[in-house]
Order: C-alpha cells, then sequence, then structure tokens
C-alpha cells in the first residue's frame, strides 16, 4: 500500500512537472511580446507600494490601510501563486488567497500598457529583492 501510494506521488509529481514546462514555454513566448520589462514595470507600477527593495510600505493609504505589504520574503511559489491569482482576478481559487486591492490595482496596470508575465514577474521578484536566499 505505501509502495503504491509513493509509486502514484511520483507519477502525479511527474505530470504536474510536465505541465508546468509546457506552460512556460508558452508563457515564454507571450513574454516576448509584452512591451516593458519586469524592472520597468516594477520601477513604474508597484515600487510605490511594494518598496524599492520590495521591503513594503507602512506608510498608510487615505483607507488606513498600510500601503502594501513586503514581497521580499515570499518563496518563488507563494509569488508565482499571488501574481497569478491577481492577473486571473481571484479565479485561481485554490490558491485561497485575498487579493482584492492587487486585482484593482492590476487593471490600472493593464491599461496603462504596462502588463507582464506572472512567472517572471515573480522570478524577477525573487531573485531581485528575497532577502532569506
Ligand atoms: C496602490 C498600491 C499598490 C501597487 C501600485 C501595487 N501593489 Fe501589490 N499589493 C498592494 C496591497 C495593499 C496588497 C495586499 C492586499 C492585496 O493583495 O490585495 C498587495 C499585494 C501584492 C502581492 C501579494 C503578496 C502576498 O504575500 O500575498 C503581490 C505579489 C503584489 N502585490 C505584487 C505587485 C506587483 C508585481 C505590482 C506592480 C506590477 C504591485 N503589486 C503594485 C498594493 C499595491
Amino acid at each position: 500500500m505505501i509502495k503504491l501510494s509513493i509509486s502514484l506521488l511520483a507519477a502525479t509529481a511527474l505530470l504536474m512537472f510536465n505541465a508546468c514546462s509546457d506552460s512556460s514555454q508558452t508563457k515564454k513566448e507571450e513574454a516576448t511580446t509584452y512591451k516593458y520589462n519586469n524592472a520597468q514595470v516594477y520601477e513604474n507600477m508597484c515600487v510605490n507600494c511594494h518598496g524599492k527593495q520590495g521591503e513594503g510600505v507602512a506608510e498608510l493609504d487615505k483607507n488606513g490601510k498600510p500601503k502594501g505589504p513586503a514581497l521580499n520574503k515570499q518563496e518563488i511559489y507563494e509569488l508565482k501563486l499571488a501574481i497569478t491569482d491577481i492577473k486571473n482576478g481571484g479565479l485561481n481559487q485554490s490558491s485561497g488567497t485575498d487579493h482584492e486591492i492587487m486585482e484593482h490595482n492590476y487593471k490600472a496596470i493593464k491599461k496603462k500598457g504596462m502588463d507582464y508575465d506572472t512567472d517572471s514577474m515573480a522570478e524577477y521578484i525573487y531573485n531581485t529583492f528575497n532577502i532569506n536566499k
């Protein structure tokens, strides 16, 4: 029984791996069509709320809430999940996250022509700002 579950797990992991590599390939093709690179988008669209080093901005907004949480401690998979969830407008139910403010922000960001690829933006933030790696 244990053996069976282990091989099932392995099979699932393999399937997931395949699915991931497939989607990242199509994502890469899409990424080439974005007008600005991740650094440009972050500098222009994210810095005011998430800070120059992704350290977050504790200063309160007009609703009395911190402007933006730190993005420099999340693991790469957490960032990917969150950013994908934001871009999908919360349709990615399985992540169980609540990103209402960011979903609203994202629409404004997209309107300004500053769209981005979710996985590569997550990688950019992780590689540039993460303090635990
Ligand atoms: C006007 C302020 C503001 C701007 C601009 C902004 N954010 Fe956010 N962001 C927030 C707030 C507030 C939250 C927390 C609440 C939420 O997720 O809705 C958040 C949450 C997030 C999260 C989820 C963090 C977590 O741990 O779940 C990510 C990832 C993120 N933002 C990325 C970005 C990126 C990338 C940009 C630029 C393209 C950006 N944000 C621009 C205010 C902002």
